[in-house]
């Protein structure tokens, strides 16, 4: 679909970015997913020792889990509906348009209120600290075969990152996505941003968040069950998050 508008270069990016949203968002799932495969398969998991042992310390309060179930759960239905109008202007899942257009919005209301929450509840863990530079500098051990730890609070420079990185890209996604929701409400211009920047950021939370996912499991032994049962070993702690770990022992 092509649109007119009174300012052609929006017009130009709205039909440049609706000609090739396929094309990026197959080329920065496929380029992510090279990449994970290639770090598994060369730098390999990192201290896979620590995913034998005994999960004891308390490391998400059930509280946290739920808001970050909802989130990962509402994410991935947002993203398996939001691609299929993209790429194929169809419903999904041999659902309708109008069925799978209700369960986009049902599922972005979610999605919007469980990140809001955990944009809150994380906000503190999340602040960088000057010892992160030193993560940053060995890129959190995540180049080399070598088991190495650097210094990590409760979060991890990497994860204090991701963590801002969803942030921008969750409150970009929410506000364009209620633009959208509804156009009445909005001249054409404003809701031709709205499309662009519904996409940009639907690409770079996908992309994000498949990241995301293989650090939290695959690539992490032992840190997986923060989601599901809420702890990890006491040498889990001590070795990832060392700062967080002296931490709770003082306490
Ligand atoms: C799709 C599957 C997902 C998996 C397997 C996953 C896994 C995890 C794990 C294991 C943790 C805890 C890490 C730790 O305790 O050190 C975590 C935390 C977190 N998750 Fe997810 N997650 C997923 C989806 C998402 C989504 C969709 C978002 C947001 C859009 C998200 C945002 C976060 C944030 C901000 C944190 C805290 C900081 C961090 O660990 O990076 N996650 N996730």
């Amino acid at each position: 679909m092509t649109y007119t508008s009174t300012n052609p270069l929006l017009a130009n990016l709205n039909n440049l970015y609706l000609e090739y949203i396929g094309l990026i968002v197959l080329l920065s799932t496929v380029g992510v997913l090279l990449g994970i495969a290639g770090h598994f398969v060369i730098i390999g998991p990192n201290a896979k020792r620590l995913g034998k042992l005994k999960p004891e310390i308390v490391r998400l309060t059930p509280f946290e889990r739920t808001a970050h179930f909802v989130r990962m759960l509402s994410f991935i239905i947002l993203a398996v509906t939001g691609i299929a109008f993209a790429l194929f202007h169809v419903g999904t899942l041999g659902l309708s348009y109008v069925a799978a257009y209700k369960i986009h919005l049902v599922f972005a209301a979610l999605f919007t209120l469980s990140s809001l929450n955990s944009i809150f509840i994380w906000l503190k863990d999340s602040i960088f600290k000057t010892y992160d530079r030193d993560w940053f500098k060995v890129m959190g051990g995540y180049l080399t075969r070598k088991e190495i730890h650097p210094p990590s609070g409760r979060f991890n420079a990497g994860q204090k990152a991701f963590y801002w990185f969803s942030t921008f890209f969750s409150i970009l996604i929410i506000f364009s996505g209620l633009m959208l929701a509804y156009p009445g409400k909005f001249g054409l211009n404003s809701l031709l941003w709205a499309s662009v920047l519904h996409g940009i950021s639907a690409i770079g939370l996908i992309a994000g968040v498949i990241a995301h996912a293989y650090l939290g499991s695959l690539a992490n032994p032992g840190t997986i069950g923060t989601i599901i049962h809420g702890k990890v070993s006491r040498e889990w702690a001590k070795n990832h998050h060392p700062q967080w770990f002296e931490e709770i022992e003082q306490k």
